[in-house]
């Protein structure tokens, strides 16, 4: 199965319902807690990023029972450098993501660490993210 969601730039509001949505296919299919537990703090994430970092994007969901693959991708403006990017404590974010809570530069190293494998590409046209966990 493959669904597709829409991500607009700063609507926190909207933020969460894809890992939220996620969660509830995986529950409904019965896997384990601890890779619910995984996907839900990869997919958090890589949906926050793409909130509070770009202009929006889209974000495709490839479900089937041996493998979960989710791919973020948006229009830009890109990551300068994604080895800084990735390193902890590293961020960008702005005031006012900061002052509703996001920012703590955890997010890349904390998806990279959660899935069972990991893709980021970049450039000024945007960021790829993809994220595979096997079921
Ligand atoms: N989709 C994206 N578009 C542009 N920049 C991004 C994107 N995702 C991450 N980044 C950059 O990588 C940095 C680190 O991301 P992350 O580890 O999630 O920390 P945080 O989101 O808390 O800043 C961000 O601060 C930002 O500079
Ligand atoms: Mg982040």
């Amino acid at each position: 199965m493959i669904y597709t969601f829409e991500i607009l730039p700063m609507n926190l509001e909207q933020a969460g319902y894809i890992s939220s949505f996620i969660k509830k296919l995986l529950v409904d299919n019965k896997i384990s807690k601890m890779v619910i537990r995984r996907v839900s703090i990869a997919t958090y994430e890589a949906e926050i990023n793409v909130v509070i970092h770009s202009y929006g994007g889209k974000c495709v969901v490839d479900y089937n029972e041996k493998q979960l693959k989710i791919v973020f991708s948006d229009t830009g403006p890109g990551i300068k450098n994604i080895e800084s990017a990735m390193t902890e404590g590293f961020s960008t974010a702005s005031t006012y993501a900061r002052e509703n809570g996001f920012g703590a530069g955890m997010g890349l190293p904390n998806i990279r660490n959660s899935c069972d494998e990991f893709d980021i590409q970049s450039s000024d046209k945007g960021t790829i993210v993809t994220i595979i966990f096997n079921l």
